[in-house]
């Protein structure tokens, strides 16, 4: 239950207005004279206890939960209100800033011995004869000492514990250097020092923070050649990209990012002044980092080694690649994997080649023009894909052409935007020197794209009954959110959906709950500053559970590849949301009319709400059926009513 949950949990609304508003008790509710406006002829102010709801069927025509009543009364902020019901309710608040915050004094905790762990090796370096050996091999690789500061390298004696008594030393506990990944556990209990004898690279995560070190051997009959922390709380090497800290601006100012396969070309790139580049940590990229990557730009230039962009393995079978694309979620470099993910993140993923057995880092300290050379002419994933295979071969020989379209089709026909899907088409029949009409037949059955298998993707309701239209809002509301919070932009696409129909922007009157409806006005601030990225904005401050993605039961499995699809299905929940809403004043204004003394203090006006309230549902019907937020056409989005 959230802090908010359960001071709601704790408190009456009924009790709270009653503490400054006459109520009187009318069947199930209780009304009186609405405290927001001047009125004192017509009581139009209900509290609803059931769902712990107020409404002002006056003037006002507003309503909301407790929070809302709150701070609309008192003129606090969100936070305000929150510390003083917490106050009222006898819970203990963790600071919005800090949730959960045992968690962020132990991460603290972690950061501070990765911290001093860099110092150290640094020292170990730049200062003792054993750092000289390290020293010399990182000058001979081309790197200045300017760019051995500011990535913080150091060197790991050969030694089981220099490392763990310094730090024991500066107060860090053995358990904190086991936790940080920093000792490795022995046997009988204790630990001794993960890395010895190496080159250290420190790892941090975007926004700086430390979070792992890489280890590469000195000795090159050490194995392995590259040691990395293991999974810690704060290191998870599929959800980081090495270099991404430096590069973020770059990225954004560039309008791209590219990769390249490991530690020294990202610094030997940045050395070099192109500070865009970042990479994986010895694994194949994962959607996670495509996803990390997109907050800063949708241009996406793969710089790996050929062997490792898999164009072997896209030429030995694309089936294999794809069944295990499809079971873990991993992206391994081949063709039919990256255009996955560039339809689902919605990315521009080009490939350069490389001139054989030459790392990016080699290339560009020797000749900083013939890199960027390389990235002028990095070419889409299937361009690259149509090209390789028709490399060295006979393109008059008919088998030649028949197995290049067989391989490259299926690939084509996953691109998700129509218009590119064409473009390639005719530059595959171009390359291969035949009419284009004979490509264009249907490959439905060779390639089952899931592009064609996407299913509607509504939420749908989880099994039993909901006792309240709240408490089925706030699950909707709470898809909404987290899927705004992660691409707040999407909020300009959604709303000119809504506009298309008729209906007004997405407000936070559409929100039920207090709390939701001051993240919704976070979202909208995020949008309006300027210092920082809108996703950065929101990462700081937000809680974490908005910070999950969407749902996966609710939408990732069945809506694979199209963003459209995933705007749509936001679109149309919204659309419940407000139908629900609607349904709701509906029910209570007819409830109110019921009642014995109803038609004396339901003036007028409440059936002119009424009747609005019945169009607005009828709008909202509308659009369901509209091509603009119901659906494909196909699908007239009927379902849900
Ligand atoms: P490479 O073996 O291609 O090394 O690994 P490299 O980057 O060219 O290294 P240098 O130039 O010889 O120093 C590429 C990346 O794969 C990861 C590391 O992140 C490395 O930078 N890797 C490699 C591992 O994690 N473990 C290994 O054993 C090897
Ligand atoms: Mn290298």
């Amino acid at each position: 239950m959230s802090v908010v949950d359960d001071i709601k949990a704790r408190l009456d609304l009924v009790d709270i207005v009653g503490q400054t508003v006459k109520l009187r008790r009318t069947g199930r509710n209780y009304i009186g004279f609405c405290p927001f406006h001047s009125n004192t002829r017509t009581p139009a102010f209900v509290v609803f206890p059931e769902t712990q709801t107020w409404r002002c069927f006056g003037q006002c025509n507003e309503g909301g939960d407790l929070f809302g009543y709150m701070m609309k009364k008192e003129g606090w902020d969100f936070a305000e209100t929150l510390k003083m019901l917490a106050e009222r309710a006898g819970v203990t608040l963790t600071p919005m800033a800090q949730v959960g915050t045992q968690d962020t004094v132990r991460k603290d905790a972690l950061i501070n011995a990765l911290e001093d762990a860099v110092q150290f090796y640094r020292q170990q370096l730049v200062g003792t004869d054993a750092g000289k050996q390290a020293l010399e091999y990182l000058h001979k690789r081309g790197l200045t000492d300017e760019t051995i500061k500011i990535w913080g390298l150091g060197y790991a004696p050969n030694a089981w514990d220099e490392l763990s008594k310094e730090l024991k030393r500066k107060g860090h506990s053995e358990q904190i250097l086991l936790d940080a990944g920093l000792l490795t556990e022995r046997e009988g209990g204790g630990g001794y020092d993960k890395f010895r004898h190496r080159l250290m690279f420190p790892i941090r995560d975007t926004y700086g923070k430390m979070a792992g070190f890489g280890g590469r051997v000195l000795n090159p009959d050490d194995v392995p050649k590259y040691m990395n922390s293991p999974r810690t709380d704060l290191f998870d090497k599929g959800r980081i990209l090495y270099g991404l800290d430096m590069a973020r601006q770059a990225i954004r100012a560039t309008e791209q990012a590219v990769i390249v396969e490991g530690y020294m070309d990202v610094i030997g790139l940045h050395q070099a002044g192109f500070n865009n580049a970042v990479s994986p940590m010895g694994t194949a990229l994962t959607e996670d980092q495509f996803r990390l990557l997109k907050k800063f730009t949708r241009n996406i230039i793969l710089a790996l080694d050929p062997d490792a962009a898999g164009e072997k393995a896209t030429l030995r079978g694309l089936e294999t690649a794809r069944k295990t694309m499809d079971e873990e979620g991993e992206i391994t470099f081949d063709s039919k994997g990256l255009l996955h993910v560039e339809s689902r993140v919605n990315a521009d993923i080009r490939v350069t080649t490389l001139p054989n057995g030459r790392d990016p880092d080699e290339i560009v300290l020797a000749d900083g023009e013939a890199w960027q050379t390389i990235v002028k002419n990095a070419r889409p994933v299937v361009v690259h894909v149509m090209e390789t295979l028709a490399a060295g071969q006979n393109l008059e020989d008919a088998k030649v052409k028949r197995e290049v379209a067989a391989q490259v089709l299926p690939l084509i026909d996953d691109v998700a935007d129509p218009v590119e899907r064409e473009a390639y088409r005719q530059q595959l029949a171009r390359l291969i020197r035949v009419d284009e009409r004979a490509l264009a037949l249907p490959s439905q059955p060779i390639g089952s794209g899931s592009r064609r298998k996407a299913k509607d993707a509504e939420p749908t309701e989880p099994a039993g009954r909901i006792s309240s239209i709240a408490q089925r809002n706030r699950l909707m509301e709470e898809h909404a959110l987290r899927y705004l919070v992660k691409q707040p932009h999407e909020l300009y696409l959604i709303n000119r959906s809504l506009g298309l129909c008729a209906l007004s922007p997405l407000s936070e009157e559409d929100f039920i709950e207090g709390d939701f409806k001051h993240y919704f006005r976070l979202l909208k601030a995020a949008l309006e500053q300027q210092l920082v990225t809108a996703e950065e904005y929101l990462e700081e401050n937000l809680p974490d559970i908005l910070q999950e993605p969407v749902d996966r039961d609710l939408i990732e499995k069945s809506v694979p590849p199209s963003e459209d699809k995933i705007r749509q299905d936001q679109v149309r929940n919204i659309l419940r949301m407000r139908r629900n809403l609607a349904e709701e004043r509906i029910q209570q204004i007819l409830m109110l009319q019921a009642q014995p003394e109803g038609k004396h203090f339901l003036p007028e006006e409440e059936q002119m709400l009424l009747m609005e309230q019945f169009q607005f549902l009828r709008l909202i019907d509308a659009a369901m059926d509209s091509k603009e937020a119901g659906g494909t056409g196909r699908e007239t989005g009927h379902k849900g009513r």
